[in-house]
């Protein structure tokens, strides 16, 4: 990558910078390399792209996890246990919890956390008019910071579900802080993880490049999302979506890659891309068994069941805290 992609901004005007949104903006695209935090890519309109990337006939994970969880339901349900408080991290789908509450024998709580409470409250208002027998109790909250917890039942276990592999959007790093965390969270209960399997490079680079280019869609949301909120001046059409599969970091990388030299204002700030130059926007690892069960014993879990799919696509983890 060239070093001509230097930030020009007159330091006498530079304006105050207003939201997260945009200091986030402004901080990463200052950066070398610049990247930008893959949690702005869930506005109103990337969650519903992000929702039609679920049903691509390219994007395995989803349903590969929907068939695990349907097909094995009553063995999970029998390993939670009865009585159980089940805290979701990431108020994901209503498809995914419902087939495992479906399968729970009296489950006792439902908790999903989620930063964005106007989803939260949507999903919470859906599933307590179809189960009103269950007490739904949502946090808005970041889940990868410290939160508290409502008051549950001492008597309760607790057990957290984080399925999807969202887990793959960390850095090593921060999946072993946050399974750490996890881990203190649910002490005396345990974890439902979905993990996405190292396989074939061709399926991994099928699945992130569409036909139907929704993912390129979503990657460049976070542009589109600039433009709306912050009046930026990104031109969609001057950058391509750039996902590949890197063996030796055994992830999906997702950039966003300036096809021209350009001078784009955002936020009252003017930002240089050099040609090919690129804002890299996502990682998405991908583990072995092997691999992620040693991960989630360094962070203070028993690793228990491993669920996979016939082709070894994808894989759900029982863990014991
Ligand atoms: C949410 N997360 C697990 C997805 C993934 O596969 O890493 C996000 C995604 N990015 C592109 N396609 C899907």
């Amino acid at each position: 990558m060239s070093n001509a992609h230097l930030l020009a901004v007159a330091p006498q005007s530079a304006p105050e910078i207003h939201g997260e949104f945009a200091r986030a903006l402004i901080e990463g695209l200052s950066a070398t390399p610049k990247t930008l935090p893959c949690k702005y890519f869930y506005d109103a309109e990337g969650s519903a792209l992000f929702d039609r990337i679920c049903a691509l006939p390219e994007y395995y994970p989803t349903r590969t996890e929907l068939g695990l969880l349907a097909r094995h339901g009553a063995e999970i349900a029998r390993l939670l246990g009865e009585e159980v408080a089940l805290i979701e991290f990431g108020a994901g789908s209503l498809t995914k919890v419902g087939l495992l509450l479906d399968a729970l024998a009296h489950p006792r709580a439902y908790v999903p956390i989620d930063i964005s409470g106007d989803y939260l409250g949507a999903m919470a208002a859906r599933l307590r008019a179809q189960r009103p027998a269950l007490s739904v109790l949502p946090v808005v909250a970041d889940f990868t910071k410290p939160l508290a917890l409502p008051l549950l039942p001492e008597d309760v276990r607790r057990i957290g579900f984080f399925p999807g592999s969202t887990i793959g959007n960390m850095d090593g790093a921060e999946a072993l802080a946050f399974l750490r965390k996890a881990a203190a969270m649910l002490k005396g209960g345990g974890l439902l993880i979905g993990v996405d399997l190292v396989k074939d490079p061709a399926i991994l680079h099928a699945a992130y490049n569409d036909a139907a280019r929704v993912t390129e869609a979503f990657n460049k949301n976070l542009l589109a999302r600039a433009n709306r909120e912050l009046g930026a001046e990104f031109d969609l059409d001057a950058f391509a979506h750039y996902a590949f599969y890197n063996p030796h970091a055994r992830r999906i990388e997702m950039h966003l890659m300036s096809l021209v030299p350009q001078r784009v204002r955002v936020a009252g700030h003017e930002i240089a891309f050099a040609q090919g130059e690129t804002i890299h926007t996502e990682v998405s690892h991908k583990y072995t068994v092997e691999d992620f069960r040693a991960l989630a014993q360094q962070a203070g879990f028993t690793p228990r069941q491993t669920w996979c799919d016939a082709d070894k696509l994808f894989s759900i983890h029982w863990l014991e805290c």
